[in-house]
């Protein structure tokens, strides 16, 4: 791999000695570096170490003239191929999952559009303190990729998780990250632009009454997830969203509606489109006949409640005469996922179907375990937050269409 650029954002930690070491690894490796010494970094390495070893200017004040003149932090966030924050400390990752910018490291990291991986260091307290689990959460869901603390012996005394990765470990994690972002390449300027992807999120409504319904505890957060993701990537994207607790993504056309059939009715009308992506969990059954007036406990009960089925809006989109050319299902499963994610790959007639088991806390949680199914592969992916799994997904996508 050559010409990867590394921005290295030094924080204030006893493990800042190993960024010296990792620098001289990612040289070895010919991934050039630059480097943001942050205030607190300075105290335990200095300028002059770094920038003998990066071969390059070190970055340290947001207000120095100088510095803006030479290379603003604007552009300084965006001149390389992956920021890495190491040692990434409490207060570094705190100001980062809050957009917080008042340093040169901050502001790097609210102003950069590539990405971010942090390689925490701290005592195993504060590791396991609450609000710092709340930060790298909240960066995790942001796509921040994570180097995890090694258990082991701290400069501090104490043991327990929290102790930096070693340099090695840091390097190869890097280079796996960039060779992601070498694939990247071919997606820029957005590897899905130019084409219309249309997606369904979140559970449907049946109504009972006119105050009841049937329905499940489908979050959405998935499906806007990946309306996100394929928008970022330059798709023009319609998501047809059931009732969720999310606030409309910007920059999307969302159609809100309750019912299968509604959501039915708008994904038929937003066709022809180059992709569907069908990540709602549609109510399989509806009400017979919805009663108008509110049904009351005594008298007018209605056991047992007549049911009937909804359209398979997967399957009808599937047969449509505006078949888009990819179309994704998704399957929730809790045994037996792969068998049963193939047989429904068949059975709804699409192209790639997404198995994810749904046994642990996938409904409503942050995180997802995805495999890809299409008629000749089985792409397993590991435990990832569900926006690194839609970013994945989404460039799945663009890649298909790059190489069809
Ligand atoms: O049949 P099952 O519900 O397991 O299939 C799941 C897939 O089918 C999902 O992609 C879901 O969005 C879609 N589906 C649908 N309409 C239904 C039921 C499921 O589009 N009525």
């Amino acid at each position: 791999m050559t010409d990867k650029r590394v921005l290295l954002i030094i924080g204030g930690g006893i493990s800042a000695y190993k960024s010296l070491l990792l620098i001289r690894l990612l040289a070895k490796r010919n991934i050039k570096t630059q480097a943001i010494l942050t205030k607190a970094g300075r105290e335990f390495v200095t300028e002059l170490s770094v920038g003998s070893l990066t071969g390059e200017k070190v970055f340290t004040d947001l207000f120095s003239l100088s510095d803006e003149a030479e290379m603003g932090h604007i552009e300084l966030s965006r001149s390389a191929d992956l920021v890495v924050v190491v040692p990434a400390t409490a207060d570094l990752m705190a100001k980062a999952a809050n957009g917080l910018a008042n340093d040169l490291a901050s502001t790097t990291l609210l102003a950069t559009d590539k990405r971010v991986m942090y390689v925490p260091a701290m005592n195993v307290r504060m590791w396991e303190h609450p609000a710092v689990k709340r930060n790298v959460q909240t960066l995790r869901n942001d796509g921040a990729l994570f180097v995890d603390p090694e258990e082991g012996e701290m400069a501090c005394g104490e043991f327990g998780f929290g102790r930096m990765a070693e340099p090695e470990t840091i390097a190869d994690k890097i280079e796996t990250a960039l060779k992601d972002v070498t694939t990247l390449d071919g997606l820029k300027g957005g590897g899905l632009a130019g084409k219309h992807v249309l997606i369904t999120a979140g559970p449907t409504r049946e109504p009972i009454d006119p105050v009841r319904y049937l329905s499940n505890c489908s979050s959405g957060k998935q499906g806007y997830a990946i309306a996100k993701a394929c928008a970022a990537l330059g798709a023009k994207v319609s998501l047809v969203s059931g009732p969720v607790c999310l606030d409309a993504p910007t920059g999307i056309e969302t159609i809100n509606i309750e019912s299968a059939r509604e959501m039915l009715d708008a994904c038929e009308s937003n066709l022809p489109c180059d992709v569907f992506i069908s990540v709602a969990a549609v109510a399989d059954w509806r009400p017979t006949k919805m009663v108008t007036t509110k049904i009351k406990k005594n008298g007018d009960a209605i056991a047992p409640l007549a049911l009937e089925e909804n359209p398979d809006i997967l399957k009808t989109i599937c047969v449509h005469k505006k078949r888009p050319a990819l179309v994704v299902g998704f399957a929730a499963e809790t045994n037996d996922v792969i068998a049963h994610a193939q047989a429904k790959l068949v059975k709804k007639s699409c192209d790639w179907i997404v198995a994810n088991d749904v046994s642990g806390d996938v409904m409503g949680g942050d995180n997802n375990t995805m495999i890809v199914i299409s008629k000749n592969d089985v792409d397993t992916w590991p435990t990832l937050t569900k926006t690194q799994c839609a970013q994945r997904l989404a460039e799945k996508i663009a890649h298909h269409f790059l190489e069809n």
